[in-house]
């Protein structure tokens, strides 16, 4: 059942009362950017350009003040090697000979790609293929490492293979996959514990340190599937993904007979340190890597988790438009605060919609494509509109009937409304959109 679990409560009047002003709201909106407010050409221009600026000003001064090492310290234009402090709030273990990965230049090839800056991304490339290691005694968290290094060479390589044929002399060949892969390597042993479940901390060279703590949290071992999957299908060494899906296999058997989990947890037991859960610090990229995955490896497995722990949280967390903790076990609120990392949630909403029951296939295909367009542009609102038009009379003289398609039509403006929240997690939606679209490539489906 794919049904999100507001839509079967509509009842048929409201439902075509709110289909009608989401229809006003969005025709006034889209009125709007052709006159040139709202998101019209002037304003575009002027936002597109601000971004630029706003890249270059930190990317100039990271590789002026700081390269290689990880990230720029922009008052006193110094650096620091955060690699090892990354999720490390009480800064222990930190590495005397540690200088950095180059951390910012690998987070940033992505965006110089989408900024159309190619020359610059081969430079970087070369500079990372021929000088980056990470043979380093440097004690890193899994998680931050997985998301922000593996992710970033990934999407480094599957870029650099999609623009091959605009790079130089033909000199990029493979390398960001090959240091992907020597990095994910080092990962695989955090995994050789009796749950499967990863230690949240390990040495770069030497592996799980002595002693090193066996406490981690639900999203360091729930948020390892994108990179570790895309990286055993790029290489066709299958361990990673295994390692992966082994560990969120694990944890999602933990679940509450609510379908909840905890926050912390103890990888050798597998027991629960933390019940109380929320949507924010801790489990956030647990929901978040759970729907991607689907989009990414279409595995129903992981929709099931995700509609699972979706309605879950539906139930539980959410208090009007708030969402508060709760306890896994009984589902009775713990915390009533609101943290800044729940930011994301509106996002993975829209992300999920397209995949919810009751969806016509071409409603869905409208969706993703106005999902996965940065900006929606006016020409293709008038698209959707007019596409949606098209189908309502095409379905009527079908005698599919009138409700369905404006179902339909309720889910996709909903969703251009919503999209508006993603602005919160802009980097979110690009990562997203270069998983989607270009690994589809890849993996040949
Ligand atoms: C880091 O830099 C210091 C100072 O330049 C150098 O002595 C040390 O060998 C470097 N460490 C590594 C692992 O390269
Ligand atoms: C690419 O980035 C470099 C470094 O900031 C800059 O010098 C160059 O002008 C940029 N090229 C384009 C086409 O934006
Ligand atoms: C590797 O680093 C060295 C020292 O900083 C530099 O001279 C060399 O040009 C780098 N290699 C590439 C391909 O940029
Ligand atoms: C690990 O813990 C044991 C027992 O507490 C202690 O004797 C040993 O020194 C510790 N090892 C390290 C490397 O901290
Ligand atoms: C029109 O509707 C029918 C019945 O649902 C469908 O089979 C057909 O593909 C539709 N035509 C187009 C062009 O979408």
């Amino acid at each position: 059942m794919r049904s999100p679990p507001w839509s079967h409560r509509l009842a048929p009047a409201r439902f075509f009362a709110v289909a009608l002003l989401l229809l006003a709201l969005a025709a006034g909106a889209a009125a709007a950017a052709i006159t040139g407010d709202g998101y019209g050409r002037g304003r575009r221009l002027y936002m597109r350009n601000k971004v630029l600026e706003m890249f270059y000003h930190a990317y100039d001064n990271y590789m002026t003040y700081a390269f290689p090492h990880d990230e720029l310290k922009p008052l006193t234009k110094s650096f620091t090697d955060s690699l090892s402090e990354l999720g490390n709030l009480n800064l222990e273990h930190l590495p005397n000979d540690y200088n950095g990965s180059a951390l910012t230049l690998v987070e940033s090839l992505s965006s110089l790609v989408v900024l159309g800056n190619l020359t610059e991304f081969e430079r970087g490339v070369l500079w990372l293929s021929e000088n980056l290691t990470f043979d380093v005694d440097a004690r890193i968290n899994l998680f931050e490492c997985n998301i922000r290094l593996l992710g970033g060479l990934i999407s480094g390589h599957i870029l650099a293979k999609e623009y091959s044929s605009h790079l130089k002399d033909r000199l990029y060949q493979d390398q960001l996959l090959h240091l992907a892969e020597n990095l994910g390597s080092r990962f695989l042993p955090a995994f050789e514990t009796p749950t499967g479940l990863p230690y949240a901390w390990i040495n770069l060279k030497h592996g799980v340190m002595e002693n090193e703590t066996t406490e981690t949290s639900t999203s360091g071992c729930g948020s390892l599937i994108l990179e570790m999957g895309a990286l055993s299908r790029l290489t066709g060494d299958s361990r990673y993904e295994a390692a992966a899906l082994r560990a969120l296999r694990k944890l999602w058997s933990m679940r509450s007979s609510l379908n909840l989990v905890g926050t912390t947890l103890d990888v050798l037991t597998g027991k629960w340190i933390e019940y109380s859960s929320g949507i924010g610090a801790g489990v956030d990229s647990f929901y978040e890597y759970l729907i991607k995955a689907y989009v990414l490896f279409g595995s129903e497995e992981y929709w099931d988790m995700f509609h699972s722990a979706y309605l879950a949280v539906q139930k539980y967390f959410r208090h009007g438009p708030w969402y508060h903790e709760a306890d896994m076990r009984t589902g009775e609120a713990t915390h009533w605060q609101l943290t800044s990392l729940q930011a994301f949630w509106p996002g993975l909403q829209v992300c999920g919609i397209p995949y919810m029951d009751g969806l016509s296939p071409y409603c869905r295909m409208l969706i993703m494509h106005c999902l996965f367009t940065p900006v929606i542009m006016p020409r293709h609102f008038w698209e959707m509109l007019l596409l949606q038009i098209y189908h309502i009379v095409n379905f009527t003289m079908y005698g599919k009937g009138l409700v369905c398609c404006l179902k339909d039509i309720f889910w996709t403006l909903g969703c251009c409304i919503l999209q508006k929240s993603i602005i919160l997690y802009v980097q979110s939606l690009l990562s997203l959109h270069f998983i989607f679209i270009k690994q589809l490539k890849i993996l040949g489906t």
